[in-house]
């Protein structure tokens, strides 16, 4: 285990088991919806690229890939409330079923300003799945088709989750060691 990692909180294994139900479930929801143009999921710079690559291989469809990126963070531990777009879609989604891959949902915002934007775009449909749904007071409640685990209200990295772009190399999701981040 990494050093900076207090604890384990979602293995490899566990994951992949997660990944897969979820993959098995969009599956069966797109499969009568969708012909040969498939569907198209959307996945979150840069924290959900780890989780959308690996979902993506558990959907048994035509998809395409394409990514977004925004910032709410910075390099803290906590949501500022801004939402910047630094990278837009290069799909035209009009008409097309949508299925946005986030690696985690905390005060609900990002994906909230995610909702608003490409529901303008007149999409066949559009939903979110969620790798970790962050168990916040104060949550915006935004509707996921599919979420992988409900997360302690802990700072956690691993699997695409960084604190200031360290960890997201790390093969499981772990609550990060306080003393990291007091410095
Ligand atoms: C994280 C995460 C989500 C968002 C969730 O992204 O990947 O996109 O925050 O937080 P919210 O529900 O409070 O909006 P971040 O802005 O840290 O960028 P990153 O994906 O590059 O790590």
């Amino acid at each position: 285990m990494h050093p900076h990692i207090d604890r384990i909180l979602y293995t490899e294994e566990m994951i992949a088991q997660r990944n897969k139900e979820m993959g098995q479930a969009i599956t069966e929801e797109y499969r009568d919806k969708v012909g040969e143009e498939g569907i198209v999921l959307v996945s979150v710079l840069r924290g959900a690229a780890i989780f959308m690559a690996d979902l993506a291989r558990c959907i048994d469809l035509p998809l395409e890939m394409d990514y977004m990126a925004v910032s709410s963070y910075g390099n803290g531990t906590t949501s500022s409330g801004r939402v910047r777009m630094l990278k837009d879609l290069s799909t035209d989604i009009e008409g097309r079923h949508v299925v946005i891959a986030e690696d985690i949902l905390d005060s609900g915002l990002t994906l909230q300003h995610l909702l608003t934007i490409l529901g303008q775009r007149k999409p066949a449909s559009i939903q979110v799945v969620a790798l970790l749904r962050k168990d916040t007071p104060n949550q915006i409640d935004i509707p996921c088709f599919q979420t992988g685990f409900v997360c302690p209200n802990e700072f956690v990295a691993g699997y695409g989750l960084d604190y200031a772009e360290h960890y997201r190399n790390l093969p499981y999701i772990g609550v990060l060691k306080p003393e990291v981040y007091a410095k």
